[in-house]
Formats: C-alpha cells, structure tokens, sequence
C-alpha cells in the first residue's frame, strides 16, 4: 500500500464527493458583477477587487451579512442555472465526483423569486453537469434557522411538487440562539415525507446543539461539527455511532471558528476516530474548494494517501447516492 504523502496532482485526481455546500456560497465575484450587469441590479462595491477586499470576517453573522446581500443578484432561473453550472465545473476539475448541494428558498423568497424559479435553475444545471462530466448531485433543501419555524414549515409544504427531487433537508444560518429543537416539528415532518435529514451544529455554536440535532431532528450527519472536542461525552457518542461530520477547514479559518489552521479541531477529530469528511462550504468566500482544502491540510497536517483515502470513502459512503455508484466509487478510491 502506497503511504506517499499526499501531493497536488494526487489530490486532485483522487474521487470525492462534497456533502457540505451552499449553491449561493459559490457566487464568484465576477459572476456577481455579471449577474447585476443582467437584471439592472446596482452592487454597493466599485468592482470585483472591492467586492474580494470585503471578505475579511470577524465571525459567522458577518459572513451571512454579505452572503444575503451578494444572493440578490439571483433573479432568473438562468441566473441559477449558471451559478450551480460554474461551480459543477469548477468541482469537476478539482476531482469531485458527487455533491450534495445545498440551497437556502428562504434567502430568494423573500425578495419575491418563486421556488418554481429557483429548481427549474438548480435542476437544469443538475442534469447538464451529469451530461459534460458524469458528476451527480443531490439537493438539501436547507432552512434558516434564524427564522422562525413556521416559516421553515411553510417552505417544506410548498417544496411538495418537487419531494422526489429532494435528498434531504438541512438547517443553516445563525446557530448561536437557534437550537436543533426549535425545529423538531419540521423535521418530523420531514421524516414523514421520507427525506433524509442533515443540520450545522456546533460551528460556533456549543457540543449540546450537536446532540440535541441527533435527539430532536434525528439527523444522519452532522455538517461542521467541530466544537464536540469539547466536550467527550459528544465525541464518544459520535465515534460509537459513527456518525458522519462534514468539516470545512478553510470556512473555520475564514469565520475564527479557529485562529489558524495549524490549530484545527482536525487531528484530534481523527485521532478520536470520528466518520470526517473534508469540504468547501462557501468556496467563493473562504478561498477555495474542496481541492483548496485538501491541499491546505495536506500542508498543514503532513497527512499521507491513507488518511486522504479514508476521508474521500467516508465522503462517498455518506453521501445521498445510489448505492452501485457508491461502491463503484469506493473501489475507484481504494484502487487510487
Ligand atoms: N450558510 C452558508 N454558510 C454557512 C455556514 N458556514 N454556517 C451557517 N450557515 C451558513
Ligand atoms: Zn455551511
């Protein structure tokens, strides 16, 4: 077996699947900039030099301040179609295989964009990026969990016409103040409908959210997760358990989740034998996607081909696919 340490050309060959994306967290700056230029929308920044210079975040709600507002240049279903498009291309070439995308209805709703107009973007893009590249994809329909629940209810009902298009649901925005069990009611809904459930816990927020997600939402992974090390009575429930964590090194960098990446939860969540997986989360404002974030722990851990192997199997073993494709993607890792 080939222990090399992991090198770029490596990484970027090696199959992955992505499960801890948000679609509008891929909007790119030049493509905001072209998005406005389309629907007449005027941006409060000069140009795209400005747009990156702002990108500097104290923490997670200054992050979603300027996440909101780049989203209001979505307008059209082609404005949704080229910014999952772009990003499906930019993964392809960075070795991803599969992603579970995430979207956030509440964020496009609410500034009067339907959610017929959102999917038929989403899923048109979806099936063209299958037909370039072979990549597949799923959807987490994702709630704002600063809103309230009803309003997270409202948006599941209206999603009916589009159920057997929809892997998952997902819980995101500000977590601190917004526990897992403000949405038990629907995420049993959910469950009813037989959608699979994920959520964001313990990203700023404490090691109780990720238990209480497990307890009151019935999740089948936990996205970030990083903050259980603090607490060793949720690291050895989600070690027994086995329960998938999808980390996202460059996002808890770029939002002081951790002061740098030398300092990650990483090698402690791997040492203690948790299910990680490596992602991008908002690759147009953390600085990279999933390859930029393979080959930023390479350097900053030294880890070898093994550890990157059984990252890229847990990701894949995790992910909402059909299960010939996922075996045929562990053989696919394990012959890399
Ligand atoms: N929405 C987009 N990215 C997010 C993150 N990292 N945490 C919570 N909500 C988000
Ligand atoms: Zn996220």
């Amino acid at each position: 077996m080939n222990t090399d340490t992991a090198d770029e050309s490596w990484l970027a060959r090696l199959p992955k699947a992505e499960l801890h994306l948000h679609i509008e967290g891929t909007l790119e700056p030049e493509l905001m900039f072209e998005l406005a230029q389309r629907n007449g929308v005027k941006l409060p920044f000069a140009d795209v030099e400005a747009v990156r210079a702002a990108y500097q975040f104290d923490d997670l709600q200054s992050f979603l301040d300027l996440y909101y507002q780049g989203m209001n240049v979505l307008r059209t279903s082609a404005d949704f179609h080229d910014l999952a498009l772009a990003y499906f291309r930019r993964a392809h070439a960075d070795g991803v295989v599969h992603i579970d995308v995430m979207f956030d209805p509440q964020g496009h709703l609410k500034r009067g964009i339907t959610l017929q107009t959102l999917m038929d973007g989403l899923l048109q893009a979806m099936a063209d990026a299958q037909a370039e590249s072979g990549l597949s994809t799923a959807l987490i329909l994702s709630f704002l969990r600063d809103l309230p629940a009803e309003d997270a209810m409202a948006v599941l009902e209206a999603a009916a016409p589009w159920y057997n298009r929809i892997a998952a649901v997902g819980l995101d925005s500000a977590e601190r103040g917004h526990p897992p069990g403000k949405f038990a009611a629907v995420y049993a809904r959910a469950k009813s409908l037989g959608l699979a459930r994920t959520a964001h816990a313990g990203e700023e927020g404490p090691p109780a959210y990720i238990s209480e997600a497990l307890d009151a939402l019935d999740v089948c992974r936990i996205d970030h997760g990083v903050r259980c090390i603090e607490d060793t009575a949720v690291v050895a429930r989600l070690r027994d358990a086995q329960i998938p964590l999808t980390v996202c090194p460059l996002s808890n960098v770029a939002l002081r989740v951790v002061d740098k990446l030398a300092n990650h939860q990483l090698p402690a969540m791997l040492a203690a034998g948790l299910n990680v997986t490596l992602n991008s989360d908002d690759p147009a404002y953390f600085g990279g996607g999933m390859l930029a974030n393979f080959n930023a722990c390479a350097t900053a851990f030294g880890w070898n081909r093994e550890t990157f192997r059984m990252l890229a199997t847990n990701s894949v073993q995790a992910a909402f696919m059909p299960e010939g494709r996922r075996s045929a993607l562990i053989s696919d890792i394990a012959r890399h």
